[in-house]
């Protein structure tokens, strides 16, 4: 695998380290600092800003070019032409599902929307105002106290039906959030809806009558789940990895995910947009909030835009932006007043010098939260809807990380504490 060498003198060793060089299919090559330890030495790389902590197969981002890939399918392609469920075989099999195959893997996660009832019981625990991250934490992470059936790691078979469970359980786990936070009965899932009908149905329906799950709704929600189904190794991704080389069951690795989403940074983004939105409030406020954006003494960042990988356009964000568009268009609302500070916006910050020189562009989150504001998703549960779509990275990730040799994830440290002393004794 090793095609290239790189060689390292290091101040006060002899010799020189040879170290080697991997070439991926796509992507910068990558050098193998193992032998370092060898020689009293570690990397230091806080953040993992140039670190790849393992091998993965699953998915490509090219943050120059602006380009993402889901086993080699690029992101726009799968919006358009593939729906959730399928992207979800793609991910966890490699390859996209033959007629047959795709059908079985609709019917079995469909089998499994259900969630055990005592399980109901965990959300009367919370206070009716709790956020729903909070309660998405608890619940998922209590899953593995259901289901031991499926708990052995080293079984290709139980990773498999913890797969389905997750995914499947996870609409029905995150409409139980909502109804629970408004005092609505939970709805069941049913079976002859697809995934984002069923959802929605889940969400917005109830007991006292039929709800039609309008189309293009059904479309929009399918397309933002496919938008965040995975985004390689990311602070969530990186996170379930890390608590999974441990050993750990793989509810408890997804509750560790969604812990890690949750922060503004990062999945939290997507409702920390709608909330700077509105506290813009008008156009004429923008130049007040770009000032603070660049300001370097104030903490204020423009949510929604910047990426660690992406230097160029995200993606995602261009489809999302397509997206909005065609939803607020069917749903008739014109002029939505979010809709048009968010286009001022981005229109500033795309031409404004400390954005440029910074290379920060819309991401995913800048336009997904308008769009979820139009199909009535309340926004606190913006970050919930990132989690259940991000759910079959996730654990295709934990997937990988299992299906090949491995090894406990445990960093080393530059240590800058005091230095070995005597505990005083008088
Ligand atoms: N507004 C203003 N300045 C920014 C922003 C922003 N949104 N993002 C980065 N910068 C500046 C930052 O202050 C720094 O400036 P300087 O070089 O003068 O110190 C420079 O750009 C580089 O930023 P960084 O913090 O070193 O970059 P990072 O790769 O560590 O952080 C990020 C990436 C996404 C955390 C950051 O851009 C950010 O906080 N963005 C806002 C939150 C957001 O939208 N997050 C969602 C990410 S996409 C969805 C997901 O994958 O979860």
């Amino acid at each position: 695998m090793a095609d290239k060498k790189a060689r390292l003198t290091v101040d006060g060793l002899e010799g020189e380290i040879e170290l080697p060089v991997y070439s991926g299919t796509e992507g910068p090559d990558v050098i193998d600092v193992r032998p370092l330890t060898g020689q009293g030495l570690f990397t230091y790389d806080p953040g993992f800003v140039s670190t790849a902590a393992c091998e993965s197969k699953l998915t490509y981002i090219d943050g120059e070019k602006g380009i993402l890939l889901h086993g080699g399918y690029p992101i726009e392609q799968l919006a358009q032409h593939s729906d959730y469920l399928e992207v979800c075989y793609l991910l966890l099999n490699g390859e996209l599902p033959t007629p047959e195959q795709k059908e079985k893997f609709n019917n079995t996660v469909t089998n499994h929307t259900m969630v055990h009832e005592q399980l109901s019981q965990f959300f009367k625990g919370f206070r009716r105002d709790a956020h729903p991250m909070a309660i998405m934490c608890g619940v998922v992470g209590a899953l593995s106290a259901f289901y031991h059936d499926s708990l052995d790691i080293n079984d290709a078979h139980h990773r498999e039906v913890c797969a389905y469970r997750l995914i499947a359980k996870m609409p029905t786990l995150a409409a139980m959030c909502y109804k629970y936070s408004i005092g609505q009965p939970f709805m069941y899932p049913q079976n002859e809806l697809s995934y984002a009908e069923n959802f929605l149905r889940m969400m917005f329906g109830t007991p006292c009558g039929d709800y039609k799950v309008s189309p293009t709704l059904a479309r929009a929600m399918d397309k933002i789940f496919i938008l965040h189904a995975d985004h390689e190794q990311n602070a969530s991704t990186s996170t379930v990895r890390l608590a999974g080389s441990s050993g750990a069951n793989p509810f408890a690795c997804i509750a560790a995910g969604i812990a890690a989403l949750w922060g503004p940074a990062h999945g939290g983004a997507n409702e920390a947009v709608l909330v700077m939105l509105n506290e813009i409030g008008d156009e004429a406020n923008i130049p007040e909030f770009i000032d603070r954006a660049k300001d370097p003494e104030d903490p204020f960042r423009l949510m929604g835009f910047g990426h660690r990988v992406y230097r160029n356009f995200d993606p995602r964000a261009k489809v999302m932006k397509k997206t909005c568009d065609e939803v607020l268009a069917e749903l008739g609302i014109e002029n939505d007043p979010l809709l048009k500070i968010a286009k001022r916006l981005e229109q500033i910050a795309l031409e404004d010098d400390y954005f440029v020189q910074r290379k920060l562009y819309p991401n995913v989150d800048f336009y997904s939260g308008i769009i979820l504001k139009a199909i009535g998703i309340p926004t606190n549960m913006f970050t919930v809807i990132f989690a259940l779509s991000r759910t079959i990275g996730w654990i295709s990730h934990w997937n990988e990380f299992h299906s090949s040799p491995n090894k406990i994830g445990r960093p080393r440290q530059l240590y800058t504490g005091p230095k070995l002393r005597d505990y005083p004794t008088k």
